[in-house]
């Protein structure tokens, strides 16, 4: 069951992490503490949650990458993907987001909430109408209430969470009943900020991982898979990148997206 459970407003722009933890700490300190999404059973061992690099993930986010991680192909599959899956007027929460959020720029959506570890880039952004700062590897409560969003996005950013069960949790008590996650990545990472069971993993197995995450939360609908690897004849109308994908010679970034929904697929 989820209780209903109201936050202060969220700033038009939340620009420190002290902050966030100070609002945290309000919305803690209430007696209406709202229930993620039930966890079934752990999917990572503590071995598979460690990263190389240990240091605390705000430092090595302070500082901002206007770059984008992915290349231009990747970027046009994963638009392809919102604009085939959000509905204009939506309201959408980009999760571990950055300067840029990859929605098609033609679509309005009724509002565009953005989260991640560094407020140069999301006060950048020109999708978000507001953002807030928070690392999901100390604390995994989202503040904002439930049943908010028609849609979470997590783009290029799941391989960083050392808590996913925790998170997809969260996001499932801020959907809407019917709202949809979609976490899409591709075979680039910051490999020392990755987790284990994402590192020593293949690129079917990252796959598999993601699809657990959703199947250890109650009420997610059976994961969807979306691939568009280089080379694939469906994916390319360039004889010369479908030849050089079949001697692993193309540059692309391969394209992998899961995708659930919260109790059910509307049609
Ligand atoms: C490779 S960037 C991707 C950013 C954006 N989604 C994009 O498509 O450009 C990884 C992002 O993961 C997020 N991230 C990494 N570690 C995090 C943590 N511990 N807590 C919350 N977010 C984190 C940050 O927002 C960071 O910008």
């Amino acid at each position: 069951m989820l209780a209903i459970h109201s936050v202060p407003p969220l700033p038009r722009i939340s620009s420190s992490l002290d902050g966030n933890r100070a609002r945290d700490q309000e919305a803690s300190s209430s007696s209406s503490i709202p229930t993620p999404g039930k966890i079934r059973r752990l999917v990572l061992s503590p071995e598979g949650r460690t990263k190389m690099n240990s240091s605390p993930d705000r430092d090595f986010y302070s500082f901002p990458r206007f770059v984008t991680h992915v290349d231009d192909g990747f970027i046009s599959t994963l638009t392809d993907v919102f604009r085939e899956r959000l509905k204009p007027g939506w309201e959408v929460l980009d999760l571990m987001s950055s300067w840029v959020s990859h929605l098609p720029k033609d679509v309005d959506y009724k509002r565009v909430v953005g989260h991640g570890m560094n407020a140069m880039e999301l006060a950048r952004n020109p999708r978000l109408e507001y953002f807030f700062v928070k690392d999901l590897n100390l604390e995994q409560r989202l503040p904002l209430e439930d049943s908010t969003f028609d849609a979470v996005l997590c783009t290029v950013s799941v391989q960083y969470l050392q808590y996913p069960e925790k998170v997809f949790a969260e996001v499932f008590r801020v959907l809407k009943p019917g709202g949809v996650f979609i976490i899409s990545f591709s075979n680039r990472a910051f490999y020392e900020k990755a987790i284990s069971a994402w590192r020593d993993g293949t690129s079917y197995s990252r796959v598999q991982l993601v699809v657990q995450y959703f199947q250890c939360i109650d009420g997610f609908t059976q994961p969807e898979i979306v691939r568009r690897l280089p080379g694939n004849l469906d994916n390319t109308t360039s004889p010369l990148t479908w030849l050089l994908g079949l001697f692993g010679l193309s540059q692309s970034d391969p394209f992998y997206a899961v995708i659930a929904y919260k109790n059910f697929k509307p049609i």
